[in-house]
């Protein structure tokens, strides 16, 4: 039966489905039977990805060609939709671009202005217009696509991360607002991801295209995590969390620095590499350490009297790791890392903190 027939098929409208990340959560939505409606600028991806999906998975797709950066487009967008008939169980703001370059001399006011459209109000009143239905519903899911740059100040682009920053607060706000309903929201915060961004945004030169996430991955567990109503997903690997963790416990000024490093065309990068990688690794080992001590703890407390001696043990060898972590950011500080020398006393606090945790789970 296709869903021509199988009129119960849920919709999805995602925003920015012709490439990238958007793209890939089409094919997850396709896959599982969902009708689509897509919304983006580039008509002729967005027709032909609805004929394949017909073909592959027989469900239906409504191609909404439309530039979002516009005043009025996402009130034309629901409008469309309303017309239609049509009901979005799921939406997915997923549209949004990025602009590289010193904010003061380099990039271009025109640009950032459509961008922050983008991003921030077209993202914003779509989830206004459609969470009404879904709250008078009581039923729905949305997904907004903020960014790892939504906790970490990210000079360079710098306009493109606060929009981001915007969008998590945003939605941790409205997940509160909601939960005595049915309806979910998600956030999606995404690392550098190999997608057609950078290009875009002007910043293929930039040392984080060095290391991008797969599109695939990204959207598989922002998909898992939408359905399942999490209030936000970190894709990929415990390196990425391990950033998050790090972003909390860092100064700003000292993220700011990093980011900034990470950023810089990879010629100028590559002279600071050493250091970079050195603050880089201070950050993901000590929220390493932190989120294996938690773990521990945790197990350590729910565990039987054998386990909790397996436990011990593992708690034993994380407080030389965490010795380790605490003697390389002595190290990093003592060859020369200016850059975080604000950072000395948080990271004292938590090496100092996890020792606290393990000495409690092992006493
Ligand atoms: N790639 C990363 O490293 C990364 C990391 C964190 C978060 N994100 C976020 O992920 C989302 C998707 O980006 P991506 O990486 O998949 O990039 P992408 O491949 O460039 O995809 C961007 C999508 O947005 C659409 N779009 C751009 N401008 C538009 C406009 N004015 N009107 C309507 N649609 C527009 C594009 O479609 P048309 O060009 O056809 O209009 C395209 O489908 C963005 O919100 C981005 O901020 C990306």
């Amino acid at each position: 039966m296709t869903n021509q027939e199988n009129k119960s098929a849920k919709t999805a409208l995602i925003t920015g489905a012709s490439s990238g990340i958007g793209y890939e959560l089409a094919k997850l939505f396709a896959k599982d039977g969902y009708n689509l409606v897509l919304v983006a600028r580039s008509t002729e991806k967005l027709n032909e990805l609805g004929g394949q999906f017909w073909d592959e998975y027989g469900v239906e797709t409504v191609v909404i060609t439309k530039d979002l950066s516009k005043e009025d487009a996402a009130r034309d967008v629901y409008n469309q939709v309303k017309e239609k008939n049509i009901t979005v169980d799921i939406l997915v703001n997923d549209a949004g671009v990025g602009t590289y370059g010193l904010f003061a001399t380099e990039t271009d006011w025109e640009k950032e202005k459509s961008l922050i459209h983008l991003n921030v109000l077209t993202t914003t009143l779509l989830t206004k217009l459609f969470l009404k239905d879904m709250v008078e519903r009581n039923e729905g899911k949305i997904l907004n696509l903020a960014s790892i740059a939504s906790i970490t100040p990210t000079p360079l682009m710098a306009v493109y991360a606060a929009t981001k920053a915007y969008i998590y607060n945003f939605t941790q706000s409205l997940i509160n607002e909601l939960k005595d309903t049915n309806v979910s929201v998600t956030a999606l915060l995404p690392n550098a991801t190999d997608t057609d961004f950078f290009n875009k945004a002007g910043a293929t030169n930039a040392k984080v295209t060095d290391n991008l996430d797969d599109a695939v991955v990204v959207a598989k567990d922002a998909y898992n995590a939408l359905m399942k109503g999490a209030s936000k997903v970190i894709p990929g690997g415990l390196g990425n969390k391990a950033q998050e963790i790090m972003a909390y416990l860092t100064p700003q000024e000292t993220l700011a620095q990093m980011m900034r490093k990470n950023m810089e065309p990879k010629n100028t990068a590559q002279t600071e590499e050493k250091s970079n990688k050195a603050a880089w690794a201070w950050g993901i080992g000590i929220a390493a350490v932190v989120i294996a001590g938690a773990a521990v703890a945790l197990a350590y407390n729910n565990s039987n009297v054998v386990d909790k001696a397996r436990y011990r043990y593992k708690a034993g060898k994380l407080k030389s790791g965490a010795d380790d972590v605490y003697t390389d950011v002595k190290d990093a500080l003592l060859s020369g890392l200016d850059n975080v020398k604000d950072a000395v006393a948080t990271a004292k606090e938590v090496v100092a903190k996890a020792r606290e945790t393990f000495t409690e789970a092992v006493s």
